[in-house]
């Protein structure tokens, strides 16, 4: 079937080894990349549903793995689920008592876009500096965070403000993002505390 339906080769792949969405792979070429999980990794991971990096996360660490969305997270045995906002302070509060180490906050959310490009890239790095204030605000020193942006104007921002917080910062194109998209990774690793 034609990728303008959106059922590409990454699409079936997903299917075929039973992950929820094709993101699954682009966390997998992250960690290839940058290896962020470790074996003892307790995990957070924001705007995690429909939940292939949940996923993906289970195979990757023995420790604890947390995912939040505003929208509910079916089942998946061995991850722990929280349905709210990531600026919930309700939220942070109930990830502070199930965690109380964290050593790895991931983050591929992305807010409903209104197709005005100016305005959606402004909402996208804000939800960005939401993410990253939460993992400031839970990860233990030394741990690391990934987050979902979009090449444009106010990035630089975000990589900045990233900087000032983490030892070491790039940013990471993977292939298994749709052909034309701005999209790209910001991998940060040993927050500063
Ligand atoms: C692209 S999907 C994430 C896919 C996921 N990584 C996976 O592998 O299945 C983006 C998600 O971000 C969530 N999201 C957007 N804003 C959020 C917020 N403020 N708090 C929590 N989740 C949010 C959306 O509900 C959506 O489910």
């Amino acid at each position: 079937m034609g990728s303008q339906w959106g059922y590409d080769k990454t699409y079936m792949r997903a299917k075929l080894e039973g992950y929820r969405s094709r993101a699954a792979f682009k966390l997998m070429e992250i960690q290839k990349k940058f290896e962020i999980i470790r074996r003892d990794d307790n995990i957070v991971d924001l705007g995690a549903a429909p939940g292939s990096w949940l996923q993906v996360e289970r195979t990757l660490t023995d420790a604890r793995v947390v995912g939040i969305d505003l929208n509910q997270i079916a089942h998946l045995d061995g991850i722990e689920t929280i349905e709210g906002d990531l600026n919930d302070p309700e939220v942070l509060q109930q990830v502070r008592s199930m965690m109380p180490v964290v050593n790895v906050v991931l983050c591929d959310a992305a807010p409903k876009l209104s197709g005005h490009k100016s305005y959606d890239q402004a909402r996208v790095i804000e939800l960005n500096e939401q993410a990253l204030a939460f993992a400031c605000k839970v990860l233990k020193q030394g741990g690391n965070f990934a987050v979902k942006s979009f090449q444009g104007t106010d990035f630089p921002e975000l990589y900045a403000a990233t900087r000032e917080h983490f030892y070491s910062v790039k940013t990471c194109l993977t292939k298994s993002t749709r052909k034309g998209s701005t999209e790209l990774y910001v991998v940060a690793k040993n927050f500063k505390g």
